[in-house]
């Protein structure tokens, strides 16, 4: 019997939308991508190249896709926050499961209906929260679920944001407003909320916060910064987020791609080819006179079901970008690094025991991205039609939404208690 291949159509070829593209030109005999949309035609013409898409299946918008007959089994919907929502509806009429970038909506109503229209058509909708796709997180849920450490009592958890990617993403680019895209608890952080609910295997009952832009603001400019990052400042050369440092110095990373609109990583840029984008592009901003408003700093307490109470710490100001961990259980601790890769479990009455996950896929979150697209495949194989679940479906996901938008509302209110029952009840 002929072994059929999942289709993929990209909505959305930036980032996201080309790296899962990427992940999943890895394994071309289980899935296949087949068609393209993105409002920048230089985008779609790199990846129609890199991915053999053919003329008639690359289209100028979601909208213009979805205007289409059904083009392939999901969509792949990489567009920004805001935008997801209003294109996720009509995709699951027409037929498309979906592969939905988080956060699913900024707004809690919109992330239900995503779930009740996927019902009603009888379609799934698994949510990139690609953290649990890691070998990393699995290995810790595995040690977790073991019982090895009695029941988790407390947890703290850190989101190290990295001082770069800060400067980059959230206050000279696309997640830099919380108006224009989503406040940064939910944009960054539901990755937080869902792995933490994931792995303690508990409900959130109530949740406070405080967290402020307190550095990235136009009073924390250093003596005659100009508006734009150039050699004209007298920090140009010492600023940790001057685009000297940031892009500069390594054109070859991926935000000087996303400087260069080029997320397929087409070309390879010499350093007068940034320079001169950056003269005129928002990237090129001094990070003191940008138009952001997010935060850079932001704690969150969550009180969960049986008292288990977990701190979970965001921050900018960190020279690494990962995450860590400490989890307190009745029997034993255990202390995680993602970027060291290393779990260790120390039993009060037994051993302690280093562990060094391990899985096939290194890039992209930690092997998150390229795991989500395993899964995606065996979650949707048409070779196979029993019935399975997505580990990160809607329905599970829109707690994590739920669970940091409440964190935001109590930041916005000075660190007031948000009990979940009566937030989800005020929607
Ligand atoms: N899962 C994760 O860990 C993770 C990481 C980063 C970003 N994200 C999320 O992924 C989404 C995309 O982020 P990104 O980094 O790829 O951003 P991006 O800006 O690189 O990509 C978005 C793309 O959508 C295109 N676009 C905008 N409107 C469109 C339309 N109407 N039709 C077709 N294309 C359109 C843009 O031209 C752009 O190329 C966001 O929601 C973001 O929050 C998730």
């Amino acid at each position: 019997m002929e072994n059929k291949k999942l289709t993929m159509a990209v909505a959305g070829a930036g980032m996201r939308g080309a790296g899962y593209a990427e992940c999943a030109s890895l394994i071309p005999d289980k899935i296949e991508v087949v068609a393209v949309a993105d409002t920048d035609p230089e985008k779609v013409k790199r990846f129609a190249e890199k991915h053999n898409i053919k003329p008639e299946n690359c289209f100028n918008s979601v909208e213009d896709m979805l205007k289409a007959d059904k083009l392939a089994d999901v969509m792949a919907l990489c567009t920004m926050d805001k935008q997801h929502y209003a294109q996720a509806i009509p995709a699951l009429e027409k037929g498309y499961h979906l592969l939905l970038e988080k956060p699913a909506s900024p707004d809690p109503f919109e992330c239900k209906e995503i779930a009740r229209v996927a019902k009603e058509n009888d379609r799934q909708v698994v949510v990139c929260h690609v953290l649990r796709y890691t070998p990393f997180y699995r290995e810790l849920k595995n040690i977790i679920d073991s019982g090895k450490i009695g029941e988790v009592m407390c947890v703290q958890a850190n989101e190290a944001v990295g001082y770069w990617h800060q400067a980059h993403s959230f206050v000279r680019g696309n997640w830099r407003n919380s108006v224009e895209s989503s406040p940064m608890i939910l944009q960054k952080c539901c990755h937080d909320m869902d792995i933490l609910i994931w792995l303690i295997g508990k409900h959130v009952k109530s949740v406070s916060s405080f967290g402020d832009r307190s550095h990235f603001r136009s009073e924390c400019a250093p003596e005659g910064a100009p508006e734009r990052c150039s050699e004209a400042c007298p920090n140009y050369h010492t600023c940790p987020f001057s685009v000297e440092h940031v892009y500069l110095n390594r054109t070859d990373n991926w935000p000087s791609q996303v400087v260069m609109g080029d997320p397929t990583g087409t070309n390879q840029y010499t350093r007068e080819e940034v320079a001169k984008a950056l003269e005129t592009s928002p990237y090129g901003r001094c990070v003191y006179h940008c138009d952001n408003d997010v935060v850079d700093h932001q704690v969150v307490n969550l009180l969960m079901e049986g008292g288990t109470n977990v701190t979970f710490n965001m921050s900018a100001f960190t020279y690494h970008m990962t995450r860590n961990i400490y989890v307190m259980g009745t029997k034993g601790d255990i202390v995680g690094n993602m970027r060291d890769n290393t779990i260790t479990t120390r039993i009060f009455r037994g051993d302690e025991e280093t562990v060094i996950p391990h899985g096939e896929d290194k890039f992209g979150h930690g092997g998150g991205d390229m795991g989500i697209i395993r899964d995606l495949v065996a979650l949707l194989d048409p070779n196979d039609d029993s019935e399975k679940t997505s580990l990160t479906s809607i329905d599970t996901s829109v707690e994590s939404h739920i669970v940091a938008l409440a964190a935001e509302k109590s930041r916005l209110a000075g660190g007031e208690l948000v009990k979940i029952d009566d937030y989800v009840a005020s929607l």
